[in-house]
């Protein structure tokens, strides 16, 4: 047989991600000649990024819903300057550390935050929660790529999430701003609850600290509360941004709403920025409505559109239609540093999720 091609479902779970992330690259204009995304998505999956993505994966990872351990996002801002990043679990790994040791003096990262708390975030007894461990490699073109490691708050129980975050903070120097994260954030009991705890590996004068809550059952109020701790966020941006993108009010009672507050060093008693996170896989029928509505906010700020459908093209060729959760979360950021929408894009190396019926609109008698 001539030009036999590899059948999709033969691929490894590297040449399925490693393929996305390239093109994706390239959609934002990277040098073709980069290789340095490609060797750190090699590195971070390890063997285990050899098995074909026909068998069942190593660890079922809660990065994304189908399993997959990766998950793409691409961050724009009102400059048009464009950022991918791709969340990604070690799954092949023995120590949760293994990746960061192996990759960090040859991109220069700076551990010693991680080492400041990892005691916490990292006990030897045993863990709970979602996950332990998680990465975001952060690619700009013509950079060296950046790396962030999240911590899991839950890692010792739900009772025990306050205390770590606050001790973590403590430790980092930013603990005059704990309190305030409490009265803004957490107002709800136990519907609001630390889910990342998130530190740049770098020393650059703005590498952050960053603080995730998950919002369960909550209202727009409640989020663009959470946001008032922030200087330059705008009540109004927030009911707007959740409105076109979430198609509703209130309540987000599907996937929760995310905020987060992310610090720099010594900044003393105020985060610089937030982020509210809609997990817009819960609020659409499938990824035609979901990319309809990503589309329509990025018009409404005044963004550049083609990149998304760039980004999706990168990512699959499947029709919009066939599934939900492609398009997993989308993001808005405000604060000092200007404003920014992410979108979330999920590999879906596993599955496809089916779509939702479409609600049906009434034929007027
Ligand atoms: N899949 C998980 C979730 O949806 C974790 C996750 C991946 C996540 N990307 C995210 C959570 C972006 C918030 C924002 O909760």
């Amino acid at each position: 047989m001539v030009g036999a091609s590899v059948s999709v479902a033969d691929m490894s779970i590297y040449t399925h991600t490693g393929g996305q992330l390239d093109r994706l690259c390239r959609a934002v204009g990277f040098d073709p000649a980069e290789r340095r995304h490609l060797d750190l998505l090699r590195r971070l999956l390890g063997p285990a990024g050899e098995m074909s993505i026909s068998e069942p994966p190593p660890v079922a990872s809660n990065v994304a819903d189908d399993t997959s351990p990766i998950e793409f996002s691409l961050a724009m801002d009102q400059r048009g300057e464009c950022v991918v990043r791709l969340l990604g679990e070690a799954i092949g790994s023995t120590g949760p550390r293994d990746f960061l040791d192996q990759v960090a003096a040859e991109y220069g990262l700076v551990t010693d935050r991680l080492d400041a708390v990892a005691d916490l975030f990292l006990p030897h007894e045993e863990r709970q929660g979602p996950f332990t461990l998680w990465y975001s490699l952060i690619f700009r073109p013509g950079r060296t790529p950046r790396i962030k490691v999240y911590l899991n708050p839950q890692i010792s129980g739900p009772a025990m999430a306050d205390s770590l975050v606050s001790e973590g903070f403590r430790r980092l120097g930013i603990d005059r701003a704990f309190e305030a994260v409490i009265e803004h954030g957490l107002r709800r009991g136990e519907r609001d609850n630390f889910a990342f705890f998130a530190l740049d590996l770098d020393d650059d004068p703005l590498s952050r600290v960053k603080v995730y809550i998950a919002h369960d059952a909550a209202e727009s109020e409640d989020v663009e509360r959470a946001a008032e701790l922030v200087a330059g966020t705008d009540p109004a941006v927030i009911r707007e941004f959740l409105a076109v993108l979430g198609g509703r009010k209130g309540p987000f009672d599907g996937r929760p709403l995310v905020s987060s507050y992310s610090f720099v060093e010594g900044s003393g008693a105020k985060p610089g920025n937030y982020s509210l996170y809609l997990p817009i896989r819960s609020y659409v029928p499938d990824d035609a409505v979901a990319r309809a509505r990503v589309q329509a906010m990025l018009a409404q700020l005044d963004f550049d559109g083609n990149i998304l459908d760039n980004a999706l093209g990168a990512i699959t060729q499947r029709p919009l239609r066939d599934g939900v959760g492609l398009l997993a979360h989308v993001s808005l950021k405000m604060g000092e540093f200007g404003s920014g929408i992410s979108v979330y894009l999920s590999s879906e190396a596993y599955q496809v999720l089916p779509p939702r019926q479409r609600p049906i609109l009434g034929v007027p008698s």
